[in-house]
């Protein structure tokens, strides 16, 4: 027993998880459209829909009409590794890792693509050094490591003349930070992160380089279908006029067209980050107020504002799975337990669909499951 009493008020919404993460306030599964189901893809009006939710895409993420966006298979790890397969080989690369999803491309190009590449590491809570990056090279890197809520501070480290290729995954960052898209080659994403969207597919800008790059280079590899993106010598432009490669799900493609319409309502990129800056900074305050808990990430310039990842004193893994469990088992907070590679800890959702009063009303939960966790 301990001398906490359990908190009454619940966080309205509970949806803490890193992905996939809380849907958009106010969505349900009736208020999708749903004209477009049961019809073919290739019809006028499923092809419009996709369409739609590209234009959307780029009129929220301010993307330039000189980068095009596709819809493609497998969601982020789909869109990515299609970059890799189709793009990669024509000059030496460097990956950079400091957590488990950069750590996944490295195993992509050192194992699968047998590439050797430069690889640069950091551990759990830093970031390698940005500044002695070779950008003669093709450079995988990813923009907000999830599972270590670290991320990259800005694009100024990327050389503006590079002779590679930059190859930036996206996916816990796009929609909630302003990306440099000049200094994006290729950048991919999928929809269940910073838009409460549904996993199965992901999301492919190119830019002039990147395109350039297909038209220029064969891979020495063999390419199953999923990642073809030249037909006939030329780039199939249809991927980014919502022609996809294969079936797409139709009720995935409006459940996303709902969150944009939602982001474009809230005033676009600029609405979305006002979001999740407030949740990080409500979530930062809790952790200042709490000497059993910090931050992962101990320098704020490359502190996520999305995946937040925080340290709890003296707990080990079975600590914070317990820690975790009581609080889904209260309906006051899911999914919240760290990263299976990652030291132990509580990871906690800061992005634009969660709202700040169910970040606040979380505090006294964690004070009284954590009692809860130590009394034992
Ligand atoms: C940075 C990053 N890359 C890749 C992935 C894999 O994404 P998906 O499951 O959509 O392929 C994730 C998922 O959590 C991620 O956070």
């Amino acid at each position: 027993m301990t001398d906490l009493t359990r908190p009454d008020a619940k966080p309205a919404r509970p949806f803490f998880s890193s992905g996939p993460c809380a849907k958009p306030p106010g969505w349900a599964a009736s208020r999708l459209a749903t004209g477009s189901l049961g019809r073919s893809h290739r019809s006028k009006i499923g092809k419009a829909r996709l369409q739609y939710a590209i234009d959307l895409t780029r009129e929220v993420l301010q993307v330039p009409d000189t980068h095009r966006i596709g819809i493609v298979p497998g969601s982020d790890t789909g869109a990515y590794e299609m970059a890799m397969w189709t793009m990669l080989g024509a000059r030496p690369v460097t990956a950079l890792a400091w957590e488990s999803f950069g750590e996944g491309w490295v195993t992509d190009a050192v194992k699968q693509l047998k590439l050797d590449p430069t690889v640069m590491r950091a551990d759990y809570g830093s970031l390698p050094d940005l500044g002695s990056v070779d950008w003669s090279t093709d450079v995988l890197f990813t923009w907000n490591g999830t599972t270590s809520g670290v991320r990259v501070p800005d694009g100024e480290w990327i050389a503006g003349t590079r002779e590679g290729l930059s190859f930036c995954d996206a996916t816990s960052a796009v929609f909630a930070y302003d990306l440099p898209w000049d200094k994006l080659d290729v950048t991919t994403f999928s929809w269940q992160k910073v838009l409460g969207g549904e996993g199965a597919h992901g999301v492919l800008i190119l830019g002039p380089r990147a395109v350039e790059r297909l038209g220029s280079h064969t891979p020495d590899w063999p390419l199953p279908k999923v990642f073809r993106l030249v037909s006939k010598g030329a780039l199939a432009e249809g991927v980014f006029k919502g022609e996809t490669i294969n079936t797409p799900s139709m009720l995935a493609v409006e459940d996303v067209i709902f969150a944009l319409e939602w982001a474009k309502g809230l005033g676009g990129l600029t609405g979305l980050m006002a979001r999740s800056d407030a949740n990080a900074a409500a979530l930062d305050a809790m952790v200042a107020a709490r000497p059993w808990l910090g931050h992962l990430a101990a320098d704020t310039a490359t502190r996520s504002k999305t995946s937040v990842c925080l340290t709890v004193e003296g707990a080990d893994e079975t600590a914070i799975k317990k820690f975790a469990s009581i609080l889904e088992a209260q309906d006051a907070a899911y999914d919240i337990a760290g990263y299976r590679d990652a030291p132990p800890g509580l990871r906690i959702w800061c992005g634009a669909t969660v709202d700040t009063a169910d970040i606040e009303a979380l505090g006294p939960w964690l004070d009284w499951a954590w009692a809860q966790v130590r009394s034992n």
